[in-house]
């Protein structure tokens, strides 16, 4: 296979493809810079597949989040819909970096900590709304609505407007994430982020749109188009992957009994496990668009001003030059920093936050509902997959009672 195959990684859009793992493994030893094949998307796009390339991509000045600076097709939010509001993904310092110190308090270890009762009690009704059923699916019933619901609180945006959870989802994937873009789902998604922004400046609260109110008051945030655009920021970025982080760890989890039965007792660290799934299954396979500044060398090939590229963080996580056994899953691994919440000036916001939120659903989940297991075979499970995010599309279980 080369890169330029639709069989690689890049052309895999939407196809539900359930492992990717061996296409990275080739393009990682045969071709770690390597141009991608997408049918919708001018211009040259590279991946970038082996941990020490993408990490040092990650922090190399001349590569661009902003789109303006590529020679090929404009990413989604800047297709002139909603320009130039640009969210923290699309843009550089300086400007990345006002935007970005609005916010970043908000999500500092301390006040994620402060953020436990309400991510405990959002935990626990989902399973209230489920308990007595004895089989579900975990996906609509668990992991989809718990991320949307926290971050929604996070933003001070009560029940009563807020979108479903799968709609929310859906909205978000199709507007900014498949290839190419849903340009009536992108005005939808437009549409239910304006309303927000404009329901939060009428009833004002003491939460993270709050914050970004005070910005619009003191001048750190320029007009009611950047405020939507940092809302959207953070309500995508805060629960498109954590839906696929938190349906990925249950997955394995279940896959692996008896690691979950030492977690459950103590011996192992949910700190740990979440670094390994973090590891193992990155949610976020692959970073948004880089645009290449200037003509450059990369591992020996020659990229050109203009040309794009996306960093696999999945493909860097199972890199074996920096991970022994990559492709084995062990929650008890000796703590090493991996890609999976990124690296250098865009490393993920919410890394604390995602943390929290998984150690207290998963705790919960697996001490609450007894004798919980997989109702299908482990390899029946269809995983959804785009070149961006990873998790699994349904997760069907039974279990014989509930701990209340
Ligand atoms: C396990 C769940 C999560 C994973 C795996 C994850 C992963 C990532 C990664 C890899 C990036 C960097 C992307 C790039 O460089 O192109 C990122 C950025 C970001 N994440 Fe997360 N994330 C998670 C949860 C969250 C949550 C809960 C929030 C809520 C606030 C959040 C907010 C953000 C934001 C706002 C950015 C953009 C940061 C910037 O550009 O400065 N993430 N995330």
């Amino acid at each position: 296979m080369t890169a330029a195959d639709p069989g690689a990684p890049g052309a895999l859009a939407d196809r539900g493809d359930p492992d990717p793992y061996p296409n990275y493994a080739w393009l990682r030893e045969n071709a770690p810079v390597s141009e991608l094949y997408l049918p919708h998307r001018d211009g040259t796009t590279w991946l970038v597949t082996s941990y020490d390339l993408a990490r040092a991509c990650l922090t190399d000045r001349r590569l661009s989040n902003d789109d303006r600076n590529a020679t090929g097709e404009a990413a989604p939010f800047g297709t002139g819909q909603w320009d130039p509001a640009r969210g923290l993904l699309d843009l550089d310092r300086p400007e990345h970096s006002r935007l970005r110190g609005l916010v970043v308090g908000a999500f500092s270890a301390g006040a994620v900590e402060r953020m436990r009762p309400m991510m405990t009690r959002v935990v626990e009704e989902a399973i209230d709304a489920f308990a007595g059923q004895g089989a579900c699916d975990l996906v609509p019933a668990f992991s989809l609505p718990v991320p949307v619901a926290i971050i929604h609180e996070i933003l001070g945006i009560p029940g009563h407007i807020r979108e479903s959870p799968a709609r929310c989802l859906d909205l978000f994937y199709k507007a900014g994430l498949t290839d190419p873009i849903d340009t009536a789902a992108l005005a939808d998604l437009l549409g239910y982020v304006k309303h927000l922004a404009e329901y939060k400046r009428a009833h004002p609260g003491d939460d993270v749109s709050g914050h970004l109110i005070r910005g619009l008051e003191t001048g750190e945030l320029r007009d009611h188009d950047e405020l939507a655009a940092m809302i959207l920021s953070v309500l995508g970025a805060g629960h498109l992957t954590s839906v696929q982080f938190l349906g990925a760890a249950i997955f394995r989890l279940l896959q692996h009994p008896a690691q979950l039965a030492a977690i459950l007792e103590g011996e192992f660290s949910w700190a740990g496990a979440i670094n390994e799934i973090l590891r193992y299954d990155s949610p976020v396979q692959a970073t948004a668009y880089r645009h290449v500044t200037e003509d450059m060398e990369l591992g020996g090939v020659s990229l050109a001003r203009g040309d794009s590229m996306l960093i696999s963080l999945a493909a860097a996580n199972r890199d074996p030059s920096r991970f022994d056994d990559p492709d084995e899953f062990r929650v008890d691994r000796p703590v090493q920093s991996n890609l999976g919440f990124g690296y250098g000036a865009h490393l993920c916001l919410g890394a604390q936050l995602a943390r929290l939120e998984g150690e207290i659903a998963l705790d919960i989940l697996f001490r609450r509902l007894d004798g919980l297991t997989l109702s299908i075979p482990f390899d029946e499970v269809v995983w959804t997959y785009g070149p961006m995010l990873r998790g699994p599309r349904t997760l069907p279980v039974v279990f014989s009672g509930t701990t209340t």
